[in-house]
């Protein structure tokens, strides 16, 4: 039988971080709320020449690297740190990474949910023309104001995806459950730069929604905590997936014993500790840590709950496929976290002020991340991205348009 899933998962963080018993002290506030409480150790921070479609290219193009390009016809990128109302920044990636004119490129929207909705429609896509591929961009930068409850659960990164038939990481069961209700626990109005949000009631809202997916998932598939090895969440901050799991396990009555209750998620908690939230992408980080620190084996059942604010969430499966220990080994995760270096608190709020920018004057950015792919700067209102430095200095810069000079209707 054909199955369909993710054939292969890369993520892109941005190569500096802070330090949360930095931020926690700054804040004047007991470093264990941070560390324990909330359960984050490091917090992401993008360079002043990153954004979300930087990030989703450098994520890309390590998802490519020997792989077919002719055979993708389709791009689906999910993010709610949008950078145009109109274009899609799918559509830059598109170009970035050399993929066919053939694609269809869209970008999608639904708070932390929309890489998971991408997900589910790219699925039905490959399973309905086995011969063709998707590739899944989940990409964000989370953004709260300065000292607010909020803000040490920020962080920023990329996720890309290969979905195809026949998946050498994932195979995903068809079977999924979604809920969908219209709260106001997050959201970003389109003149703000940081999310609105009410924290608690958002917490209340996203354990409402485990619980009514599990109802139904239960009932539609006879499936119990037991039927699954591992899970992995939605992770705003470590200490929810802890929290969502505790729930689940106490309101099903499982004879789960804590210890056990913790080594279901364990593993799929380390690279989110030490990113911070990713939004759209943090599932699927979650989702790596597994994979890359804990090597399942092949057959392994994983459960997994996707949130989004707002909110839509969803319940799905997968099965760890035979050839994911060998892929996952080439990825390099460990290697571009274990190489991060640590920014102090001025350069932080140096940095979280130049993101505050508008797009009506021309902004050219100096060279200062190293990923694969930089965003340049701003020209006529449009954003210009170029391949880094080492392969322009080899003669083969690649750069999206230069916009004219249009006049605003
Ligand atoms: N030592 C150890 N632990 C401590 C501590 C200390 N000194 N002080 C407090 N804590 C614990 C608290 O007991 C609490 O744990 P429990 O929930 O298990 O009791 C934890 O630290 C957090 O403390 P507070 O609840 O007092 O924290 P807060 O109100 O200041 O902020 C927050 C927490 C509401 C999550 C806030 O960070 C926030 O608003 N974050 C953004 C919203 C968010 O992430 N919501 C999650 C669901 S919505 C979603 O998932 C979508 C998304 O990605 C945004």
């Amino acid at each position: 039988m054909t199955t369909a899933g993710i054939d292969k998962l890369t993520f892109y963080v941005p190569h500096h971080y802070i330090d949360m018993t930095m931020l926690a002290r700054q804040r004047d506030v007991d470093p264990a709320k941070y560390l324990d409480g909330i359960g984050q150790e490091k917090m992401s921070v993008p360079a002043v020449d990153e954004d979300i479609v930087s990030m989703g290219a450098s994520a890309g193009h390590q998802l490519l690297q020997n792989e077919d390009k002719s055979s993708i016809d389709m791009v689906l990128l999910a993010t709610e740190s949008g950078i145009d109302q109109s274009k899609a920044a799918a559509i830059y990636i598109h170009e970035l990474l050399g993929l066919p004119a053939t694609c269809l490129t869209v970008e999608m929207k639904q708070a932390c949910s929309s890489g998971t909705a991408a997900l589910l429609l790219a699925l039905d896509h490959v399973r309905a023309r086995p011969d063709k591929k998707v590739m899944v961009v989940a990409t964000d930068i989370a953004r709260y104001g300065l000292s607010t409850p909020g803000e040490p659960t920020q962080g920023a990164g990329a996720v890309a995806m290969l979905i195809s038939a026949n998946p050498r990481t994932l195979e995903i069961s068809p079977e999924y459950v979604t809920y969908t209700e219209d709260v106001m626990d997050f959201w970003r109005p389109n003149d703000r730069e940081e999310a609105i949000v009410d924290g608690q009631y958002s917490i209340k809202v996203y354990i409402r929604a485990l619980t009514e997916c599990w109802k139904r998932y239960s009932e539609t598939t006879g499936c119990t905590v037991k039927s699954f090895d591992r899970f992995c969440y939605h992770m705003p901050f470590t200490h929810m997936a802890r929290k969502a799991h505790t729930h689940l396990n106490k309101r099903l009555k499982t004879d789960c014993e804590p210890q056990e209750i913790e080594e279901q998620i364990a593993a799929s908690l380390k690279y989110n500790r030490i990113i911070g939230n990713t939004y759209t992408g943090s599932l699927y980080i979650a989702l790596a840590s597994l994979l890359d620190n804990e090597h399942p084996a092949a057959g392994t059942k994983i459960g997994m709950f996707s949130y989004g604010s707002g909110c839509m969430a969803a319940l799905f499966s997968g099965t760890v496929a035979n050839e994911c220990s060998s892929i996952t080994k080439t990825l390099g995760h460990h290697t571009m976290l274990n190489e991060r270096e640590p920014i102090s608190y001025g350069e932080y709020v140096d940095l979280y002020g130049r993101r505050s920018i508008a797009s009506s004057s021309d902004i050219v950015w100096p060279h200062q991340t190293t990923a694969p792919f930089r965003w340049a700067g701003i020209q006529h209102a449009g954003r210009i991205y170029e391949q880094n430095t080492a392969d322009q200095k080899t003669g083969t810069l690649r750069q999206t348009g230069v916009p004219h000079a249009g006049t605003p209707c």
